[in-house]
């Protein structure tokens, strides 16, 4: 039996795991992007999730196929009406991510949770502004986030218990393990993980060794990823909009200063796997 409606706006790296995890939960999920186009790639992106659940034994072809059905793709965002939680996954600034939440405050009920997989933005200065900020939350899922467990569940200063203990419940739900964590900048894991790849770069920057040296040596002692391939497959670009919301939210403290490198790939276009290659391809 199909559960309730469960949003998701924004479909690109985070969102379609978003929606895939919710929707494995027999959630009847809404996927909400800019563009058809977009919302096109993020129905293939499911569909290789789907597949490859299928190769590995993890399900069945007809729970594959019940699954798929349950995530509807959407440029009008009053199908979230009726929704109990919609999760934001959209791009990584202040003023876009409030504009929707404005938006979705006219679409949703009362009670319904908005909660946001920012990496790094104050929950408490998103939820500043609407009519009932006790129900914004941060959801903060990794990538990628159909298989990853950790769910970072973060009180912003107006966040209700209520919201917490649901999202928490949820997060269970959708077979995650949630941490609760109160609203600093980074987090717990973003926070600590500055430093994984502020080294990272300036041993690459003084010329000390090379990106694949740094890599190797890390996974030679545990690391499941070196912090370059990691960049990769978050994103450069995201990545590089992290460090600078942790920095400025830190007033600039030098131990989580930005890099050159950063800027460069950025400027550039090589921002990782979603662009064809970043540090790597
Ligand atoms: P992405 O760039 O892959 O996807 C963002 C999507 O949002 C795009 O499809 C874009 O069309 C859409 N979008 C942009 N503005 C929109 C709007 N106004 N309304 C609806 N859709 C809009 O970004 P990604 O990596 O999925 O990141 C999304 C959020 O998740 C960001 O807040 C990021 O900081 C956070 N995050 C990212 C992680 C990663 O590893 N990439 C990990 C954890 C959190």
């Amino acid at each position: 039996m199909t559960k309730k409606k469960f949003g998701v706006c924004g479909s690109g790296t985070m969102g379609v795991g978003i929606a895939y995890a919710a929707a494995a939960a027999g959630y009847d999920v809404r996927l909400y992007d800019l563009n058809d186009q977009i919302l096109a790639k993020a129905g293939q992106t499911i569909d290789a999730f789907i597949s490859k659940g299928v190769e590995r034994g993890k399900l069945t072809e007809e729970g594959g196929k019940e699954l798929r059905e349950r995530v509807v793709t959407t440029t009008d965002l009053s199908e979230m009406s009726g929704a109990m939680i919609v999760v934001e996954a959209i791009v990584e600034r202040l003023d876009i991510k409030q504009e929707l939440f404005r938006k979705l405050e006219e679409v949703l009920s009362a009670d319904a949770i908005i909660a946001t997989n920012t990496s790094s933005i104050a929950v408490t200065e998103m939820a500043n502004g609407l009519q009932n900020p006790e129900r914004v939350v941060g959801m903060h899922f990794f990538n990628p986030a159909h298989i990853m467990k950790l769910v970072e569940v973060i009180k912003g200063y107006a966040t209700s218990e209520e919201v917490m203990q649901r999202t928490v419940d949820l997060s269970i739900e959708l077979g995650k393990t949630p941490v609760r964590v109160k609203d600093t900048p980074g987090f717990i894991v973003n926070r600590v993980a500055r430093n994984f790849y502020g080294e990272a770069f300036r041993i690459v920057g003084e010329g000390a060794a090379s990106h694949e040296q740094v890599d190797r040596c890390l996974k030679s002692v545990g690391f499941r990823m070196g912090p370059f391939e990691l960049m990769d497959l978050i994103g450069v670009d995201v990545n590089f909009a992290v460090t600078q919301s942790v920095y400025g939210q830190y007033f600039n403290e030098a131990r989580f200063q930005p890099h050159l490198i950063q800027k460069k790939m950025v400027e550039s276009g090589r921002i990782g796997k979603k662009a064809g290659g970043g540090f790597y391809g």
